[in-house]
């Protein structure tokens, strides 16, 4: 039932914009396979996994008008779409089985040089497994833009940027194209 639960949620946020189907679900995929190559054990995997599957689930709070706008958003707009890990972190909290899962949803878009939001946090400072989670995020950004002949969405021209620029927003050792980290880290 829990799992149930958890899926159908995330179902909901790849509903909402159609341009993005299924990538809760590769996002999963991906943090995976980069959690078992850095040998992160059975928790750490199912916490991502589980982060991956709803990473965006605080888009169901983002309005329509944002969230599908396809030109540039404006200053107030880019506020109300960069509030979707803190809505997403508040949308779980009462879910006590999801509290390791919590900390990854809300620094997902952390970036590793302070510059990400909704905390600014810096290096080591952002939670080991939201920096996983922003990789497999970003990469699957890239490869999904890649793999569709259309013209790519908004927010995925944007985290293709992110992740265009090694070093800046993921851990500086996990720098694409392969977007895999050499080895455990503390
Ligand atoms: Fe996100």
């Amino acid at each position: 039932m829990f799992t149930q639960t958890i899926t159908a949620l995330a179902g909901a946020v790849d509903a909402r914009d159609t341009s993005t189907a299924l990538h809760s679900w590769r996002v999963k995929e991906i943090a995976g396979d980069i959690g078992r190559v850095m040998r992160l054990g059975d928790s750490d995997l199912e916490a991502l996994e589980w982060g991956g599957l709803l990473h965006d689930v605080g888009k169901i709070g983002v309005p329509d008008h944002v969230l599908l706008k396809q030109e540039r958003l404006n200053r107030e707009e880019r506020m109300i779409m960069n509030s979707h890990p803190v809505l997403g972190a508040q949308i779980i909290a009462p879910v006590t089985r999801l509290s390791r899962e919590l900390p990854i949803i809300r620094g997902h878009h952390e970036w590793f040089n302070g510059s990400g939001y909704p905390d600014r946090l810096i290096g080591d400072e952002i939670p080991l497994l939201a920096r996983v989670l922003h990789c497999a995020d970003a990469f699957e950004a890239m490869t999904a833009t890649a793999r569709t002949a259309r013209r790519p969405s908004r927010a995925r021209r944007r985290s293709a940027s992110c992740a265009s620029t090694p070093g800046s927003s993921s851990t500086p050792r996990w720098s694409t194209p392969s977007c895999a980290p050499s080895g455990p880290t503390a």
